[in-house]
């Protein structure tokens, strides 16, 4: 299950964005290769991948999958990642994850070294993707593929996923301030890291960015309340959307200085109390919790890692399909929707395939972690979890 997400991850999450915001990090006494954990928090990014893969594809387990998406609405939606343990393309997240992988990379890109190129290329995957839903269809956009109820019926790898592909949109009509404020706020963030490396690219993410924030801001609206249980209770914006429109014209304000942006976020009262200060309440309370960050990559009382592949012991029944089901060079025959359940879901065996980089979930309030895949909320990854510590990672590395 995709359905969000259990109180571990929750609090990864949380910690490793404080500490990011903060640029408080504790260095502990035999600290782990904070080089190596980079390197495969990035790679894990290849493993969620959607669509045609390249050449250059170092997760071989995976294989081109999602090659029709967009067919349903006669667009090309393909590429993009799968949020977490499932086929779903949720770009609500999906967006999320390519803002934080931005700043990370803006923020931190000259520590990165030669990570730097395959963080650009884990941004890109979700541009190239975000821009086909930002600029497909005139007056609409596309907010999602994959049936979400659908596809939790089913233990199936993406490779062989056979539920409906269904196609998700906003338009004026039917507005969702939330997920287009953040789309702009990714399409934004990465113009700034594609501004060198590649500037026609960063003129079109731009371009795209600005339209994408100018329909957020003038039709304003909960995407949920025309989406309904395609994006709830999976992903839900919660908190409204004031705080994405806020988000994403502090994006578009830093890409382009534009005092339309900064007029935007102070029509929208951000200046008179509790959004900002809000966060200057949070970073108290970070210092607290950080002394357990260094925690994610093995100092803990199981001396265990949370993230898979990096050191001696680590998650190995993890909750995702494609890490869990044999791969197509092993088993080319279609598993079906519900033919992996018994042998490879219900199963003390390991997965088979190891999703190098992923950060699970993690350990229950008493350190305790069962590595069990039926667990979700404690054994699953997701795209947001490591995107968020790619920044400290780069900072520690
Ligand atoms: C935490 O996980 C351990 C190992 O699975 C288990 O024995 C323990 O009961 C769990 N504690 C809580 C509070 O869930």
């Amino acid at each position: 299950m995709a359905l969000r997400r259990g109180f571990a991850s929750s609090l990864w999450l949380r910690l490793v964005w404080l500490c990011f915001l903060t640029g408080h990090i504790i260095v502990e006494a035999g600290s782990p290769n904070y080089r190596e954990a980079l390197s495969k928090s990035i790679l894990f990014f290849q493993g969620q991948r959607s669509g045609k893969l390249p050449r250059s594809q170092q997760i071989t387990w995976r294989s081109n999958s999602g090659l029709s998406d967009g067919l349903l609405a006669n667009v090309d939606l393909t590429g993009g990642y799968y949020d977490a343990g499932d086929n779903v393309k949720f770009n609500f997240p999906m967006a999320f994850s390519t803002t934080m992988l931005s700043w990370a990379t803006l923020e931190y890109g000259g520590k990165m070294g030669s990570e730097l190129g395959n963080a650009r290329a884990a941004i890109r995957w979700a541009t190239d993707y975000l821009l086909k839903c930002a600029t497909k269809t005139p007056g609409k956009l596309y907010v999602g593929v994959g049936d979400p109820n659908m596809d939790h019926k089913c233990w199936e790898r993406p490779e062989d996923m056979d539920t409906a592909r269904s196609v998700y949109s906003v338009s004026p009509s039917n507005p969702g301030s939330d997920v287009a404020g953040e789309t702009a706020a990714a399409l934004a963030a990465a113009s700034m890291v594609f501004r060198k490396a590649d500037p026609k690219y960063s003129r079109l993410l731009l371009r795209t960015a600005k339209n994408v924030m100018q329909f957020a801001m003038q039709y304003r609206g909960a995407y949920s309340d025309s989406l309904g249980s395609a994006v709830c209770p999976f992903y839900c914006s919660y908190s409204g959307y004031k705080d994405e429109l806020l988000w994403g014209g502090a994006w578009l304000l830093r890409a382009t200085n534009d005092a339309l942006y900064l007029n935007f976020i102070k029509s929208l009262g951000a200046n008179d109390a509790t959004d900002i200060f809000s966060w200057d309440n949070k970073y108290a309370g970070a210092r607290v919790l950080l002394s357990r960050v260094d925690y994610i990559l093995g100092v803990n009382p199981l001396q265990m890692s949370y993230m898979v592949g990096f050191g001696a012991n680590y998650p190995k029944r993890i909750h995702h399909r494609g890490s869990s089901l044999p791969s197509l060079t092993t088993h080319p025959q279609s598993f079906g929707c519900d033919g992996g359940f018994q042998s490879f879901f219900y199963t003390a065996n390991p997965n088979p395939n190891v999703l190098t980089g992923a950060i699970v979930g993690g350990p229950n309030q008493s350190d305790g972690y069962s590595d069990d895949r039926t667990d979700y909320s404690h054994s699953e990854p997701a795209t947001y979890i490591n995107a968020a510590i790619v920044g400290p990672l780069a900072y520690l590395a």
